[in-house]
């Protein structure tokens, strides 16, 4: 592991804007890195040429941002874990379970399980990697209030965890609004800042409803661009996390339930082609009888289209 560097030691980073980008935050030499001029200047009340500079010297710094080589490239990847979802289904529709530095979304109508592979992920991602686990901890963005602990207690003692040390490792933070959303991702950052260097590092970050603030928040056709605007921007912010925590991002995203005449197609996810764009793997999910669910992969750039069957039991997920 490198050695954690202080943002004071940015050549050109006093301070006063020290204090500003934390409070931004920015709290690593890599997130300015990887910062855009435009937000950075924002952020510490500077201006873009500065910022850029700012940019320009946290790169080398922090040793990202120019060209790679292959081979780099590949140890890199050598270090992407995979997160099991409990059904083995599902985790070959994933070609075996979710990827670390990668965000999935799973979309589809209400009751279709998005919340319930949620909890079942910020349990497993504390397991062993013999079991399919990340030995890490979860960060969860609740946008709707659907985190139940007791449901966490009863899949953690399905799988013989201890649900008071499982319940300890899931950070739950409520999101009251789009711009609250967005602030979370700074903070969940900050809190993966401190976990790093524990036995429990932040190895997942859920995102449910990544949506549904945004969608109240911009309804109709006239304020579209400014909304997806937005999803990129916040959507950007969740895979720059998945990139500096070697982490696995879940987030979730409801259909359309009523198509109307701009919306045309129920099967389509809320944000359309933006989260397309910034989102690796997509996996859609319908009902089907009782406690069987539908999981199908959508446009994945290296894995086949395909469909499973998984079900939510009272465990937890399972084939
Ligand atoms: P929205 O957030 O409304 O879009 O739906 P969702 O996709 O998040 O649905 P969710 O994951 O909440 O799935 C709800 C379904 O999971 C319910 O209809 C139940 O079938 C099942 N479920 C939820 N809680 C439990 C539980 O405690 N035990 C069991 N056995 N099943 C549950
Ligand atoms: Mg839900």
């Amino acid at each position: 592991m490198k050695k954690v560097k202080n943002i004071e030691e940015i050549p050109g980073v006093g301070p006063t804007t020290a204090e500003k980008l934390r409070d931004a935050g920015y709290t690593s030499v890599e997130a300015i890195a990887v910062a855009s001029p435009m937000e950075l200047a924002a952020a510490a009340e500077i201006g873009e040429g500065v910022a850029a500079k700012i940019i320009n010297a946290a790169r080398e710094l922090a040793d990202v941002g120019g060209f790679e080589t292959g081979d780099v490239i590949f140890e890199r990847r050598k270090e992407i874990g995979k997160l099991t979802t409990c059904s083995s289904a599902l985790d070959n529709l994933l070609g075996g379970g979710l990827e670390t530095q990668a965000i999935t979304e799973f979309y589809g109508e209400f009751g279709s399980g998005k919340t319930q592979i949620a909890h079942q992920l910020a349990v497993n991602v504390q397991l062993p990697r013999e079991q399919g686990g990340l030995e890490g901890s979860a960060i969860m963005i609740d946008t709707e209030n659907t985190f139940r602990p007791e449901r966490i207690k009863q899949m953690a003692e399905a799988l013989d965890l201890d649900p008071k040390e499982v319940l300890r490792n899931i950070h739950v933070a409520r999101a009251y609004n789009s711009n609250h959303q967005m602030l979370l991702i700074e903070k969940a950052q900050e809190l993966a800042d401190k976990l790093r260097d524990t036995d429990r590092p932040v190895r997942l970050l859920i995102i449910d409803s990544v949506t549904a603030h945004f969608r109240a928040e911009y309804p109709g056709r006239s304020s579209l661009v400014d909304r997806q605007q937005k999803i990129n921007k916040h959507l950007h912010d969740a895979l720059r996390f998945a990139y500096l925590n070697n982490a696995a991002v879940m987030v979730t995203n409801q259909v359309h339930a009523r198509p109307d005449a701009f919306f045309g197609d129920p099967t389509k996810p809320i944000g359309g082609h933006v989260l397309g764009h910034t989102v690796t793997y997509r996996i859609y999910l319908r009902k089907s009888k009782g406690e069987k669910r539908i999981a199908r992969l959508v446009d994945s750039p290296n894995l086949p289209e395909a469909e499973v069957v998984f079900s939510v039991k009272p465990e937890g997920i399972r084939d």
